[in-house]
């Protein structure tokens, strides 16, 4: 059995599909069911014995005890976080809060249980918490990809919130022994992202005909994965990593946004014609992000060459099952565009639906 956290979110419910379809173990998906977590992600496996859902706040370090000795996982994928950077600049008081105090108070559970374990349990139980590039700042056109060895200099306070939990996590191995792992990983994108997040709010936004707010002049760069991919390289941590070490993981898919907004319009244009012409008739540029990071990429050899991870999925081929997955699963967009979701999005990007320039 192993635990993880978040599960309900998009990494996290891709990851409970994809560990459940490559392995018979059972798994205990703790999460809070923020604006960001939803049941209806997991509807298809709510019934599967060997998962177990349980609705719970990282938070609250005795509920996470409690769990822990009652289940008795032999490892932890901890994913659960906030993880939007624009709510992070109009609120950052959440991230500090989960991602720094909930990452602390789960390693403190975990320490407990750990230490109470017998000496084989000991030495296999894992904690693996998935982290980001975003720790490592921005980069320059021509310096080379963050590596494990890039120093830490985050630029937002969510990358900041992100970088300490980093940083506690890898006081557990050196100061109590703690079998940690860490993996930062790029930009993800796939089904069940939130559509505050640039792929699916490009989706969400052309399909309603309204504008594609791209920040700035469009230029930053990222470098993108396909979630199921991130599932894959997580396994492959967890099961042959080594205690203590941090592994990059990235899709070698650096984009400028436009690009990839460009990318999307077109796969749209295929599969979803309007009637009203292109979707790139919908593209407006809006007030920068502050402290926008310009430029992130991965050399992700660490991981490729030590546990023999590769990313199955291109850019293109990853983008087009993601438009068609938005396509086929409306339902489950308009479920998500709730009171809460349409409040976001005036508040972010104005009412008027123009952007926020
Ligand atoms: P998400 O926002 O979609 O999901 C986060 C999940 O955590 C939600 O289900 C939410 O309900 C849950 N959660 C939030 N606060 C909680 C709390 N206090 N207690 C219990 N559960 C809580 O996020 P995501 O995009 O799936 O990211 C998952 C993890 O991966 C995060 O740690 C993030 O930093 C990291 N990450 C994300 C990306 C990306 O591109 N999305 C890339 C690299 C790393
Ligand atoms: O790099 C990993 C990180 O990727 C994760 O740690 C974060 O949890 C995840 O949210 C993501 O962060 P980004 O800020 O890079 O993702 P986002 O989808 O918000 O933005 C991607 C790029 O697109 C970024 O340069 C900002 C830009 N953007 C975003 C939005 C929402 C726009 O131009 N317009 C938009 O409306």
């Amino acid at each position: 059995m192993i635990l993880v956290t978040g599960g309900a979110g998009f990494i996290g419910s891709n990851f409970v599909f994809d560990w459940l379809a490559a392995t018979d173990e059972g798994i205990v998906n703790v999460d809070a069911l923020t604006y960001a977590g939803n049941l209806r992600n997991l509807a298809s496996i709510l019934a599967d014995r060997r998962h177990v859902f349980v609705r719970a706040d990282i938070c609250d370090g005795a509920r996470m005890s409690s769990l822990l000795k009652e289940h008795q996982p032999r490892a932890i994928v901890h994913l659960a976080a906030e993880s939007h950077v624009d709510r992070s600049i109009l609120g950052p008081d959440a991230f500090l809060q989960t991602n720094v105090v909930g990452t602390f108070r789960l390693l403190e559970a975990s320490r407990a249980y750990w230490g109470e374990l017998g000496q084989d349990a000991r030495a296999a139980f894992r904690f693996l918490h998935v982290s980001t590039d975003e720790v490592f700042g921005s980069l320059g056109p021509d310096d080379p990809a963050f590596s494990e060895t890039t120093p830490y200099q985050p630029n937002s306070p969510y990358s900041a919130s992100k970088a300490a939990s980093d940083h506690f996590v890898r006081t557990y191995y050196h100061t109590y022994g703690l079998p940690v792992l860490t993996t930062n990983c790029s930009n993800n994108y796939g089904p069940f992202q939130f559509p505050e997040k640039l792929i699916p709010l490009l989706i969400v936004r052309a399909l309603a005909g309204q504008p594609l707010p791209v920040y700035g002049d469009g230029l930053n760069v990222r470098d993108w994965l396909y979630v199921g991919d991130h599932c894959s390289a997580i396994r492959a941590v967890l099961e042959h990593g080594r205690p203590g070490e941090t592994y990059n993981i990235g899709g070698a898919n650096e984009r400028a946004n436009i690009e990839i907004v460009r990318t999307v319009c077109g796969l749209l244009d295929t599969l979803a014609p309007s009637t009203d012409g292109p979707y790139e008739r919908l593209i407006g540029f809006v007030k920068d992000r502050p402290g926008h990071d310009r430029r992130y990429a991965i050399d992700s050899r660490k991981v490729e060459s030590a546990l023999n991870w590769r990313p199955a999925e291109t850019l293109e081929s990853g983008l087009r099952k993601t438009v068609a997955w938005y396509l086929a699963n409306q339902p489950w967009v308009a479920a998500v565009q709730d009171g809460s979701y349409r409040a976001w999005i005036d508040r972010h990007y104005g009412s008027t639906d123009g952007g926020a320039q």
